[in-house]
């Protein structure tokens, strides 16, 4: 299990414990995080799983896939931090990682 931290666009902070090879996405939605909307259901195909992740952690990700980065391209308010939170397996070296969440998903 790793701690992720996730942060509304209000402040309120979400720690979640998910299992290894879980995605962020697989965790935020059974731990009911709000503003993970995942409509494809991690199929890369609808960016409603859009999140902010903070700088310290960007190294440690793997490369986004071109499907990832080009859906990523129409997320409302991308920034150097942007990834699809279904396209990140959870493993030991992202615990305690924090990801912001995005006003609203669409
Ligand atoms: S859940 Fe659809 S792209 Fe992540």
């Amino acid at each position: 299990m790793s701690l992720i931290i996730f942060i509304e666009h209000d402040g309120t902070r979400h720690e979640v414990d998910i299992a290894e090879g879980h995605s962020l996405m697989e965790g935020a939605v059974a731990n009911m995080v709000p503003g993970i909307d995942a409509d494809c259901g991690g199929a890369c195909a609808c960016a409603t799983c859009h999140v902010h992740v903070e700088p310290a952690w960007l190294e440690r990700l793997p490369a986004q896939s071109e499907m990832e980065a080009s859906l990523l391209e129409f997320a409302p308010d991308p920034t150097a931090g942007s990834r699809l939170a279904c396209q990140i397996r959870v493993s030991p070296c992202l615990n305690g990682m924090t990801v912001h969440l995005p006003a609203a998903q669409h």
